[in-house]
């Protein structure tokens, strides 16, 4: 039975074996969550992730998490949020299905996800959560996760993934 939790706190901090960035399609870094992964990985992240050649829009790409507790970082570049009729939903899905693939090629056991296009990108929290919930949910069976944490760094946002676990009952 894999253990889903709510973490509120920075996601750098993590031990678990991957953690997802919110990244853009560069892959070359930012602010958000992108710049404090980058700030706490050290620089060799920025030279790995400059040989990935970029990433699109509701996918991801890998690389070492370098100074990280965590082994690996899964880069997902979310969708910006342009009113939710310019295919927003399915880009923010494919970034978590894309990372739910990943941790069952690189075989993570443990692995933690940030709320991502919720901030920079502005995509609506709630709709965000129910998104992010429903595709890592769907896809648990298929992989060898034992422990799921979805950081949020604000209350707000915790507060809406802890209502959709417990209304979801997962
Ligand atoms: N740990 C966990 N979550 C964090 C952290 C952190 N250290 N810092 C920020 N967050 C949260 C934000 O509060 C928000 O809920 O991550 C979520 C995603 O926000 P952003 O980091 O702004 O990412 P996003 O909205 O996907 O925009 C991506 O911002 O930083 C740039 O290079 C990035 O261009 C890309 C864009």
């Amino acid at each position: 039975m894999t253990q889903i939790e709510v973490v509120r706190g920075d996601i750098t901090k993590l031990q678990v074996d991957a953690i997802v960035n919110a990244a853009n399609t560069s892959l070359l870094g930012g602010g958000g969550v992108d710049g404090a992964i980058h700030r706490a990985a050290g620089m060799e992240l920025l030279r790995a992730c400059e040989r990935l050649g970029g990433c699109l829009t509701g996918s991801a790409k890998v690389t070492p998490g370098f100074e990280l507790p965590a082994e690996w970082v899964f880069h997902a570049v979310g969708p910006v949020w342009n009113g939710g009729t310019h295919g927003e939903d399915t880009k923010l899905e494919g970034c978590y299905s894309r990372c739910m693939e990943l941790a069952r090629e690189y075989d993570v056991k443990s692995i933690a996800f940030p709320a991502i296009s919720t901030g920079v990108y502005h995509f609506p929290r709630q709709r965000a959560a129910r998104i992010a919930v429903t595709t890592v949910n769907n896809q648990l069976e298929a992989s060898n996760l034992e422990r799921v944490i979805f950081c949020c760094f604000d209350e707000m946002t915790a507060e809406i993934y802890t209502r959709l676990l417990r209304n979801h009952r997962i």
